[in-house]
């Protein structure tokens, strides 16, 4: 739920303006990919139990896409962000803000999963 809420998010605020303003669109482009492979490992492991046989290898493939990713935000995104002057600190409460109310929307979930646990 945490991956999805910070790439929406991300989609949402932070992609547009750094797209916007460091001009390299392969660059983003290959994020949004990473974003959509995510994603798609995210919606199978929702449709999986731990008991499938591919579920652990698909939490460990989805592993390997995050850690790609991060390092490609760290040392690639985030330095030309810097280098084209993106005001991060701005776009930084922006997604904090976003990712809370995308929390408290998902938290209107959280009655039916008490109630389950009621019932057991
Ligand atoms: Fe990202």
């Amino acid at each position: 739920m945490e991956l999805t809420i910070h790439a929406q998010a991300e989609e949402e605020i932070f992609y547009p303006a750094v797209r916007a303003a460091i001009k390299d669109n392969d660059l983003m482009d290959e994020a949004d990919v990473e974003h959509a492979g995510a994603k798609n490992l995210i919606a199978q492991l929702e449709a999986m139990t731990p008991a499938h046989d591919h579920y652990d290898a698909t939490v460990t493939v989805l592993g390997e896409i995050i850690d790609h990713h991060v390092k490609e935000e760290e040392e690639k995104m985030f330095p030309k962000a810097k280098k084209a002057k993106v005001d991060t600190t701005a776009l930084g409460a922006a997604l904090i803000q976003r990712k809370h109310e995308l929390q408290a929307e998902r938290g209107e979930a959280e009655p039916v999963k008490a109630r389950k646990a009621q019932s057991r």
